[in-house]
């Protein structure tokens, strides 16, 4: 259902190329849960805002059911790592304010409203204002606005990262239960290894700016996944050798640049 094709991007700025993505393609089908999985800064968030629509890679292609992707649609929906929710309205009025522009009746859009606060758990809340509710919670009304108008594909960025370790986990499981009820195709950025593991049913492991593929991993794991299988043990050695190798590079190279850019400032002085 989704299609990228040697997709780069980059920004310029005073003439000059900021390579952002570096020549990535890979395909997803209907149902799949994919995590996109990477280093801060390597350009994750930019990857999904190619797919959501927001902004249009420099170079390839993407294909979303066949077609290109030039703008955002409700086919396509978003969910930000910090939960951008409308604090002083309710948990009803922001789901409800996804369905705005569509053709249903007012007593559809409420019952459809409803089932969706009822997936994410949060039928006694649906009243209560959205500031007094804790970061958890508001992710979770964040996921049900995503859901409501039935999009086809859900992109996730970091939707667990600004959340302590318990929920998180909490969370994770029950993200895992929402898409096997919704049967959504989901990408999932993320840059916790764990999250990656537990839930993708494969990971695009990704290497530092400008961000390339640099592993592929199936998981074929039963679910729920036990992080602390012997299986999921050896992934997860992989990966963080992969991931250090590349945090080790980088702090070479970021040696390198401040050592030259000290030398032009000397140089200058
Ligand atoms: N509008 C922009 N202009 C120039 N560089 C940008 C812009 N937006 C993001 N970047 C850079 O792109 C890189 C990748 O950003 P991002 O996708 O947010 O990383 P992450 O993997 O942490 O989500 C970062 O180095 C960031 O500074
Ligand atoms: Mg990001």
């Amino acid at each position: 259902m989704l299609d990228l094709k040697n997709v780069s991007m980059s920004f310029f700025e005073n003439n000059s190329e900021f390579k952002i993505i570096d020549d990535i393609s890979f395909s997803v089908k209907d149902g799949e849960f994919i995590c996109i999985l990477g280093p801060s800064g390597c350009g994750k968030t930019i990857l999904l805002y190619l797919l959501a629509g927001f902004l249009k890679q420099t170079k390839g292609k993407i294909l979303f059911l066949d077609k290109e992707i030039i703008a955002p649609s409700p086919e396509r929906m978003m969910v930000f790592q910090n939960y951008v929710l409308f604090p002083w309205r309710t948990v009803s009025e922001n789901i409800s304010f996804a369905l705005e522009n569509s053709n249903l009746s007012k007593k559809e859009k409420e019952k459809t409203v409803n089932k969706y606060i009822s997936l994410v758990g949060l039928d006694y809340f649906k009243e209560w204002n959205i500031h007094k509710l804790s970061g958890g919670m508001q992710q979770r009304v964040s996921i049900a606005r995503a859901l409501v108008v039935d999009p086809k594909l859900l992109l996730m960025d970091e939707p667990l990262s600004a959340l302590d370790n318990q929920y998180r986990k909490h969370l994770r499981e029950e993200i895992e239960k929402i898409w096997l009820k919704t049967k959504k195709t989901v990408i999932f950025v993320t840059h916790s290894i764990n999250e990656a593991l537990y839930l993708a049913d494969r990971i695009y492991l990704l290497s530092p700016r400008p961000a390339k593929i640099k592993k592929i991993y199936n998981l074929k794991h039963k679910r729920p996944r036990k992080l602390n299988s012997l299986e999921i043990i050896k992934l997860r050695e992989d990966i963080e050798k992969e991931m250090k190798e590349d945090f080790i590079k980088t702090k070479e190279s970021d040696f390198v640049s401040n050592d030259m850019e000290n030398k032009i400032l000397n140089v200058k002085l």
